[in-house]
């Protein structure tokens, strides 16, 4: 298993012989290399088992160093970042040619973001490249919101995780760019998309269901626990298969049903707070995928806010 602390200087010495280090951002935690070395990038892709027309995400410590890799940053993107790095944002912007083609998988913008975490930012600030780092799970599975979830998949291929606790935001980054002058959404996440609105005015959510997907992280399968994961009224869907006497489990936004065992159900948040049931959401369907019951039962929030995100993970780890 992977050695798990807070030691700095460790991760650095790590990522300085190329090797990978699990890191903690406020969205998800990361799988992280140097950037620049495409070895180091080549093994993420290896390690993660993902494929390499899926591009990573450039880490870097401030909007300074962002000019270092790209060649353009629209003024209304500019506006964006100024206002929520660090923050749960991707930008998608052109790509100077010191980024390694592996890290874009070839495209001609490279998506960039200042994560907000004391620790990976400290650990971006001594280091003399960027990070590449996608979600830290296993290709198609589950976002890790903490250094046991890493472990836990990830711990046998990598010498260390930083520890930077549980994950504020627990949704990954949104990820924003721009197409002639349209602001687009290629991600649904962390940072809501009235707060984006209210700051560069409207934006466009491209569609993610179709066959030529833009970021793959919108594959339509994704996300996904490895049992049956089905949404629906869970009202109904308990009546149903308390009947055809089904071993499940349930996952809810707010409410317990007296009908199913406690250790059998999880409430996302019991006051119905959207920002909570994000933090709580990864580590509720890794849990009920860890239990015993086989097949797990959800429903989506309410379609608002974080909702949307969350509503947008919940549908590609039902989707098959
Ligand atoms: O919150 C996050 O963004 C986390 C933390 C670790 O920063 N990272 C993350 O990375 O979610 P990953 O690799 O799991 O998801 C990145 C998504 C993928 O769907 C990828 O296709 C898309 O970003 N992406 C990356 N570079 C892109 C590019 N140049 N053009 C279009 N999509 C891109
Ligand atoms: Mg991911």
């Amino acid at each position: 298993m992977a050695q798990i602390g807070k030691d700095i200087d460790l991760a650095k010495s790590f990522l300085e012989q190329g090797q990978l280090v699990g890191i903690p951002t406020e969205t998800v935690y990361g799988l992280a290399g140097n950037a620049l070395n495409p070895e180091s990038v080549a093994l993420i892709f290896e390690t993660k088992n993902r494929p390499a027309f899926d591009p990573l995400i450039l880490h870097t410590s401030s909007m300074d160093r962002v000019s270092d890799f790209v060649t353009e940053f629209p003024e209304k993107l500019l506006t964006l970042a100024e206002y929520v790095w660090p923050g749960p944002l991707t930008l998608l912007l052109p790509r100077k040619s010191i980024v390694p083609d592996l890290v874009t998988s070839g495209l001609e913008r490279v998506a960039v973001r200042v994560p907000k975490h004391p620790l990976t930012l400290a650990l971006l600030e001594t280091l003399d490249f960027p990070l590449a780092a996608p979600s830290a799970n296993p290709f198609g599975y589950i976002s890790p919101t903490s250094p046991a979830h890493v472990n836990a998949q990830l711990g046998e291929k990598i010498p260390y995780i930083l520890d930077g606790g549980p994950c504020e935001v627990g949704l990954e980054s949104t990820i924003v760019g721009m197409e002639g002058a349209e602001i687009v959404i290629y991600r649904l996440g962390g940072l809501e998309i009235a707060e984006i609105e209210k700051l560069i005015g409207p934006v466009k959510i491209k569609d993610h269901s179709s066959s030529n997907p833009q970021a793959p992280g919108l594959l339509e399968s994704h996300y996904s626990p490895r049992k049956p994961f089905i949404l629906g009224n869970l009202k109904d869907l308990i009546g149903e298969h308390l009947e055809k006497k089904t071993d499940f489990a349930v996952l809810s936004f707010s409410d317990y049903y007296a009908e199913v065992s406690a250790g059998n159900q999880i409430a996302l948040s019991p006051n119905k707070n959207l920002h909570e049931a994000a933090k709580n959401l990864f580590s509720a369907m890794r849990k009920l995928d860890e239990g015993k019951s086989d097949l797990i039962l959800a429903e989506l929030m309410p379609e608002e806010g974080l909702g949307r995100a969350i509503n947008d993970r919940l549908k590609r780890a039902g989707a098959k």
